[in-house]
């Protein structure tokens, strides 16, 4: 009886996650003659039971697909919204797993996939994640798929921004994704030439971004690109209790109503200090659409096959790591509930810096 893997893709979407679906089923069904059955939306699709086998056929065409061809949601197996309530449908989730007899089961996600796989493992299931997101991070990986190719469209986008800019002399905030970590703002920022790059970690003070804005103008550049972290905070409200912190989880509008608006006060908080005009771009949910990027085509396809490969071993409870050229079996237990900040010592903190970027501090 050939062995039987169950996977499912949770969280918000991603580029790559195709690929990574084809990498792992692919070998699993080629190179080791195991079978493989996806479960729909994320563990929602585990508890309901929905499910479709994924062959030759379903596997084929999907290296270069955006998003999820199983679906996706942000729903936990522990807190799920089941007729009006919010249940803890563990219990279900692990007796659809035994009754399908898996022999493993494959989450690929985030970070709070990572979290639920792990609740997962505890009940003595056989879980295997890959780690997938375009902000980045996931903890004990070099990176995830998503992030390169969503870094790819934030930079293509400040690019652009620059001729309206220029011609306008105009202050041009562009929001980038990343509620919790400034990875994607700080690499787009950097490859794009912004002028102000503001993240998560780094809490801003507006009169120095002012400050920045005023002396470019005054050596004839009288225009600034500004690329914010959609969770950068002004150093005034950092600290604050997020009456939101949770909403990311579920993707409410409350969460991203108040992320946004963070951005549209920055900027005219901005075009008073140094009337200027200020135009905002919010780039969203553009950043994870679309083809995924060749390399991360490559990094999903190689975290998929590394993934049979432990299964073939029997290794289980781990998050296949990007680690250089390879990949590193990490436990799950060492990933949970972490998050990838940027170090402010970081290397590309300091050359921003040494560009003449001004990070707000
Ligand atoms: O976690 C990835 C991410 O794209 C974040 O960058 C962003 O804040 C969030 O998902 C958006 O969530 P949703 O797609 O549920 O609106």
């Amino acid at each position: 009886m050939s062995k039987l893997i169950g996977v499912l893709t949770a969280g918000g979407d991603s580029p790559g996650l195709n690929a990574a679906l084809r990498g792992m089923g692919k070998s699993a069904i080629d190179a080791f003659g195991m079978q493989v059955l996806g479960f729909r939306d994320g563990f929602r699709g585990l508890m309901e039971n929905r499910t479709i086998r994924l062959g030759s056929m379903e596997l084929s065409g999907i290296l270069t697909m955006g998003g999820t061809i199983l679906g996706t949601s942000r729903d936990k197996p522990h807190r799920m919204p089941v007729g009006g309530k919010i249940l803890d449908m563990t219990d279900v989730i692990e007796e659809n797993y035994r009754n399908h007899h898996l022999e493993a089961l494959v989450c690929l996600g985030g970070g709070g996939t990572q979290k639920n796989a792990l609740r997962l493992k505890e009940r003595g299931l056989n879980i295997i994640t890959l780690p997938k997101t375009i902000d980045n991070d996931v903890a004990m990986t070099d990176t995830t798929f998503g992030f390169d190719t969503a870094l790819g469209i934030a930079t293509e986008a400040i690019d652009r921004l620059h001729s309206t800019a220029h011609s306008h002399h105009r202050i041009i905030v562009v929001e980038v994704m990343g509620h919790r970590v400034g990875w994607l703002a700080l690499g787009a920022g950097l490859a794009g030439g912004a002028d102000i790059i503001l993240i998560p970690e780094i809490p801003y003070d507006i009169n120095l971004l002012a400050e920045a804005v005023l002396k470019r103008s005054r050596s004839g550049k009288r225009f600034s690109i500004v690329a914010v972290a959609e969770g950068a905070v002004s150093k005034q409200d950092a600290g604050k209790p997020d009456k939101h912190k949770d909403d990311q989880s579920d993707g409410s509008t409350k969460q991203k109503t108040r992320l946004t608006s963070n951005t549209m006060r920055l900027a005219r908080g901005l075009e008073k200090l140094t009337g200027l005009e200020s135009r905002v771009t919010i780039l969203g949910h553009l950043q994870r659409g679309g083809a995924p990027s060749a390399a991360d085509r490559i990094l999903a396809t190689r975290l998929g096959t590394a993934c049979t490969d432990l299964i073939n071993e029997g290794r289980f409870g781990v998050m296949v790591a990007a680690r250089g050229d390879g990949s590193e079996p990490v436990l799950l237990e060492e990933v949970a509930g972490k998050v990838k900040f940027i170090p402010v010592d970081h290397p590309l903190i300091r050359s921003a810096r040494m560009v003449g970027t001004c990070l707000g501090d």
